[in-house]
C-alpha cells in the first residue's frame, strides 16, 4: 500500500498515446529544428486527457510554439510567450493558410533579383567563406524586397535553412559552433556548383512546407482566438486573461542558449546586432533574478550540498528566475499546470528539477495529480559514451517527466 504522501510517477510514452497524429513530424510541428522542442504528442495527450471544451491554454516558454500549434488543433484558444523573436514568425507560418503561389514563378524571380541585403552582423565572415557573401545578400535581398506576406512567409524557413547550410555551423549540434565536420562540408559545397544546389534546397524547402501546412489544416479541427508575444520577458511581462491552463518547458538548468542558437537566423531576418545582445541578457539562468523563496526542501537540501560559489549562482539563479515567474503566474491560471522538464545536471550532480517543481506548487495549494516519465532512447551519436568500465559504447537513457498539477 502506498503511504499518504507517496509520490504518484508513472510511465508513458506520449507518441503512442495519440493515435490520431501520425508522427511527430506530421504537419507544421517540425518545419523548423527549435531545440528541444516539444513533441506534439505531449500536448496532444495532455488535452485529450484533461481539457473540457471551450478551456483555454498558456505557455510562457513557448519556443516553436509547439503548445499553441496542438491547442489550436485540438479548438482552444491560446496565448503563447518567449524572448526568443523567431516564435512570432514560426508560429505565423505553422498556422498560415497556403497562399496562391508558383514554386517555379517564385524561383526564377529570386535567381534574376538583383536586390541586396546586408544583415547588421559584424561577425558573418567567421560563419561563411567569402565566396558566398554577394549570393547570400542577393538571396536575403529578394527576401526581403517580397510585397506578398504569405509568399515570404513560405520561403523564410527554406531560406533559413539553406543559408545555414552554407555557414560553418555545425547544424548536428545544439550550439551554434564550428567543427571539423561543417568545414569540410563547406569546402566540399565550395568545389560544386552551390548556387545551384542551394536553390535545389529551396525548391525541395519549399514543397516540404506546403506539405506540413496541408496536413495541418487536415488535422485542425477550426478557427481558434490565439495571442503571440515574441521577443518578450517572461520575468518580467504580465497576464491580462485567466487561463484555464498552463503547459510549458521552462529553459533546461545547463541552458541551451537559445538565443545564441537563433542569432544567425534572427541576423538574417533583419534583427540588428545590439538586440540579440540585449536579448541574451535576459536569458535564463545566466542573468540577474530578483532573489525568491523556493517552497521545496529537496531545493534547500541541494543547496547545501552544492557549495562551490558557480554553480550556486546558476542553480539560484535558474529556480528563483522560473519559479519566480511561474508563481506570478499561477494566480491566473484557474485549472492546471503542466510543467514539463528533461534530466539536469549541474556540474555533473544530477537535480530533480520535477520534485523542485512539484514540492513547490503544492506548497502554494495546488494539488499533485500525478508525474508521467517517458522514457526516451537517443540514437543521435551525441548520446552515445563509452562505458569507462567496459570500454564499449552504451546507449543513454533520457527521461523526460511531465509534472501534473491541480488547482
Ligand atoms: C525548453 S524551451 C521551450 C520549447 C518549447 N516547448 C517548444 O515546443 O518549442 C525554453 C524556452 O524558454 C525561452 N526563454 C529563456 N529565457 C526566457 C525569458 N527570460 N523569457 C521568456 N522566454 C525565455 C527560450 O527562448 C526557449 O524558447
Amino acid at each position: 500500500m502506498k503511504s499518504s504522501n507517496a509520490v504518484l510517477k508513472k510511465s508513458i510514452t506520449f507518441r503512442d498515446k495519440v493515435p490520431e497524429i501520425p508522427s511527430t513530424t506530421y504537419g507544421t510541428f517540425s518545419l523548423y529544428r527549435y531545440p528541444a522542442k516539444f513533441i506534439p504528442q505531449v500536448i496532444a495527450y495532455t488535452l485529450n486527457k484533461y481539457a473540457k471544451k471551450g478551456m483555454t491554454v498558456f505557455d510562457p516558454f513557448a519556443g516553436y510554439g509547439t503548445t499553441g500549434v496542438v491547442s489550436g488543433v485540438y479548438g482552444h484558444d491560446y496565448e503563447l510567450w518567449d524572448l526568443n523573436p523567431l516564435l512570432g514568425i514560426l508560429h505565423k507560418i505553422a498556422t498560415m493558410s497556403l497562399p496562391e503561389y508558383d514554386i517555379k514563378d517564385l524561383l526564377s524571380n529570386m535567381r534574376l533579383s538583383d536586390k541586396e541585403f546586408i544583415p547588421d552582423w559584424s561577425n558573418y565572415g567567421y560563419w561563411f567563406p567569402e565566396e558566398f557573401f554577394p549570393f547570400l545578400f542577393r538571396m536575403w535581398g529578394f527576401y526581403h524586397s517580397l510585397s506578398d506576406d504569405g509568399i515570404k512567409l513560405l520561403l523564410t524557413i527554406p531560406l533559413l535553412k539553406a543559408t545555414r547550410t552554407f555557414s560553418y555551423d555545425d547544424i548536428q549540434r545544439q550550439k551554434l559552433s564550428k567543427s571539423p565536420r561543417s568545414k569540410k562540408r563547406i569546402n566540399s559545397l565550395l568545389k560544386s556548383n552551390w548556387e545551384e544546389t542551394f536553390y535545389k534546397k529551396i525548391e525541395g524547402g519549399l514543397h516540404a512546407v506546403i506539405k506540413g501546412i496541408s496536413e495541418h489544416h487536415r488535422l485542425s479541427r477550426g478557427p481558434v482566438k490565439s495571442t503571440v508575444k515574441a521577443g518578450v520577458d517572461t520575468l518580467e511581462s504580465v497576464l491580462i486573461e485567466e487561463m484555464d491552463m498552463l503547459i510549458t518547458s521552462p529553459p533546461y538548468l545547463q541552458a541551451q542558449e537559445y538565443i545564441r542558437h537563433a542569432k544567425m537566423d534572427l541576423f538574417w531576418l533583419g534583427y540588428p546586432e545590439s538586440f540579440t545582445r540585449e536579448l541574451s541578457k535576459k536569458e535564463i539562468p545566466y542573468r540577474d533574478v530578483e532573489p525568491f523563496n523556493v517552497k521545496s526542501d529537496v531545493y534547500h537540501t541541494l543547496r547545501k550540498e552544492i557549495g562551490e560559489e558557480r554553480p550556486l549562482e546558476i542553480f539560484d539563479s535558474y529556480f528563483q528566475g522560473v519559479l519566480g515567474a511561474l508563481t506570478r503566474l499561477q494566480k491566473r491560471i484557474s485549472s492546471y499546470l503542466f510543467l514539463f522538464v528533461g534530466p539536469a545536471t549541474l556540474w555533473g550532480r544530477p537535480i530533480p528539477i520535477d520534485d523542485i517543481f512539484r514540492q513547490h506548487f503544492m506548497a502554494l495549494g495546488w494539488n499533485h495529480e500525478c508525474t508521467l516519465i517517458d522514457t526516451i532512447i537517443k540514437r543521435r551519436m551525441s548520446f552515445y559514451k563509452s562505458n569507462p568500465a567496459t570500454g564499449v559504447k552504451d546507449r543513454r537513457i533520457r527521461t523526460e517527466s511531465l509534472v501534473v498539477l491541480k488547482r
